[in-house]
């Protein structure tokens, strides 16, 4: 992730508007009066009456090969009501919380659910245990995360049948630009699993730090792990210096993988392992100089801006590198389940090649014509490589002379374009298009980060559709948000970036494309907020945010322009730099004139009375400035 970020920052800044929210449908009940669960079920009938959890007498599983659900469901009321809730498996006197396993009912999809609350018992019904799980998510989210003893803990009667839209409803998180504990990591399974995200796509390499112990290669960790400490804004940083100490970074035992990857199969998430090759190899090269093309020592990647001449490419001419790689995903797929192995692919430089005589070779021999063929070559050779140990390969979409590799899946994420031409060319797909997915692109105004990003805001997660016009849908397998880690040194951070845009992306992967409405979602989003509180999970608050833009106008003179994301908030604002309440003068949605001897724009979003987000402090010129550009 780099280059691309230049072409969507355009993009970005052109999108800042908000979208037009869908109106609501009249005669459509207040979603007040509805449970706001996320993501949208696809179907969600009312009922009469209530479940009382006070009075729940057990929590009924037949079949006992289940029963770690029924017991996880046991726990986490257990937490909310201060009540050990039995697990049994016959049917006690009292109103029970029963799951049913229905193998022959074909209206219980793929990882779907029916939920059923009545006010003297509730039914869990689904095809997999899978759909158990999400039944459970689904009803913990209709009660509160805690309550005092005294409180009545009423499930309004519903009945909810349920199927996720696609199969492939996932995170990625960038572990290489920083490292992220163990506990980090599970914490962030957790978060995902109570929003139905079942793909937890893991990015354990990249110039920065390799994270996982290889036993056959041991510098990878030794030497890959580790860099120098550097803190702040990430581009710019100082190179490693001389004699410094390489004492930022850490990695994941095969222990801890196991560890990890028991704790997502118990939440139903698949963890997809990434080693990004041949590019963004650096932390590689540097634990083993002898894999690139230069062969000369190298030192992992500082946060210091990569330049030529430092190559982070492997030397794909070279049997001895597809040796190391077979060694490397033969300790990979032996650890992870999962049946699709990531290659990276991305981003390649290639000019390294070009000088190398080893790769020069190769390509005579190959009878390839250029570099880029002699890319498209490395991905077809490690493919085989992934097949012979029984795993699926993908690699992120980068167009390549030799074209597409069979038995490849692709991830498409500069746009919907890679996924377009692979899903229509009968390969698999994954959509993550950066301008909607992109998780390291900021929520709101770069001002607040103190740097300049591109920015992905939340109604553009919400505008996600993986199935843009074009792509051939019975190829795609679904899509994912995707972290980038370069600016986000540590986990409060890494939750501000996801949330809530996670929850827009889990119900653009998960929820019937009909569905979708801005309005509806924002509403059951803030339900949310406090869940996010009591899991003490950061979250941004950019989209109640004033959105500040100069527009130009035909005399050259300059208005200035406010909205903002969500419907119906008070923006206040001041040009006479003091800091802005409910007091001040309030934007009615006309173009506001510039006064003389103005600098600066401070705008505070209010509902009620009551301020939301953060107030925004905009430099005047830098506004012109973007609106000229
Ligand atoms: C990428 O962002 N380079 C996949
Ligand atoms: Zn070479």
């Amino acid at each position: 992730m780099l280059r691309a970020v230049i072409t969507i920052w355009i993009l970005s800044v052109l999108m800042v508007q908000p979208l037009l929210a869908s109106p609501r449908v009249p005669g459509t009940p207040n979603v007040d009066s509805l449970p706001a669960i996320i993501p949208a079920p696809a179907m969600l009938k009312t009922g009469q009456g209530h479940f009382n959890l006070r009075t729940v007498g057990s929590i009924v599983v037949k079949d006992s090969a289940h029963a770690a659900i029924a017991k996880l469901l046991a726990e986490s009321l257990g937490q909310i009501s201060g009540k050990v809730i039995p697990v049994k498996q016959k049917m006690d006197k009292g109103n029970n919380i029963v799951f049913r396993l229905s193998t022959t009912d074909s209206s219980l999809r793929t990882e779907g659910y029916r939920l059923t609350v009545t006010p003297s018992k509730i039914t869990i019904e689904a095809q997999q245990p899978a759909g158990w799980f999400y039944a459970v998510q689904t009803l913990l989210q209709m009660l509160p995360t805690r309550s005092t003893a005294r409180e009545p803990l009423l499930i309004a009667a519903v009945t909810i049948q349920d199927s996720p839209r696609f199969g492939w409803r996932g995170l990625m998180l960038d572990v290489s630009r920083h490292f992220f504990s163990k506990e980090v990591i599970m914490n962030y399974l957790d978060q995902m699993a109570k929003y139905k995200f079942n793909v937890f796509h893991w990015h354990l390499t990249d110039n920065q730090g390799w994270r996982i112990e290889i036993r056959s290669m041991p510098n990878l960790t030794r030497t890959g792990a580790w860099r120098v400490p550097r803190t702040g804004y990430w581009r710019g940083f100082q190179a490693p210096q001389p004699g410094e100490e390489a004492t930022d970074g850490g990695s994941y035992s095969q222990e801890d993988v196991k560890e990890i990857l028991a704790y997502a199969a118990a939440r139903f998430i698949t963890v997809v392992p990434e080693i990004d090759v041949p590019g963004h190899s650096l932390a590689m090269i540097a634990s083993y100089p002898e894999l690139s093309c230069t062969k000369t020592p190298q030192q992992v990647l500082a946060g210091d801006p990569w330049n030529t001449s430092r190559t982070n490419v492997l030397c794909v001419g070279n049997d001895s590198t597809y040796a190391a790689l077979d060694k490397i995903f033969g300790e990979l797929a032996a650890l992870f389940p999962s049946s699709y192995i990531h290659i990276g692919g991305d981003e390649v430089t290639r000019m390294f090649w070009e000088k190398c005589p080893v790769c020069q070779d190769r390509i005579k021999k190959e009878n390839l014509k250029s570099s880029s063929e002699l890319q498209t070559y490395f991905i077809n050779r490690l493919a085989r490589i992934i097949e012979s140990k029984g795993k699926l390969p993908m690699t992120w979409y980068d167009k390549l002379e030799g074209g597409l590799v069979p038995g490849v899946a692709y991830m498409s994420w500069k746009d919907h374009k890679g996924g377009m031409l692979a899903s229509q060319n009968g390969h698999k797909a994954v959509m993550t298009p950066a301008f909607y997915t992109y998780l390291d692109f900021y929520q709101n105004d770069p001002v607040f980060e103190n740097g300049p990003f591109t920015v992905t805001r939340l109604n553009a997660c919400y505008a996600f559709e993986p199935i843009a016009e074009g792509v051939k849908e019975e190829n795609v397998l679904g899509g994912q948000g995707s972290l980038w880690t370069e600016q986000v040194p540590n986990e409060r951070k890494l939750q501000y970036m996801t949330w809530p845009r996670a929850f827009a992306l889990a119900e653009a992967l998960w929820s019937p494309k009909e569905k979708k409405n801005w309005d509806d979602f924002v509403n059951r989003m803030e339900k949310h907020f406090p869940r996010l509180d009591d899991a003490k999970v950061k979250y941004a608050t950019g989209s109640y945010e004033p959105i500040v833009s100069a527009k130009k106008n035909a005399d050259s003179s300059f208005n200035i322009i406010i909205s903002t994301e969500i419907k119906g908030l008070d923006v206040f604002y001041t040009f006479d730099d003091t800091i802005v309440d409910e007091f001040y003068p309030k934007y009615n949605g006309r173009p506001l004139t510039i006064p003389k001897g103005a600098h600066h724009i401070r705008a505070r979003s209010y509902r009620n009375g009551q301020p939301l987000g953060r107030e925004i402090n905009l430099e005047l010129a830098d506004l012109i400035k973007r609106a000229a550009r």
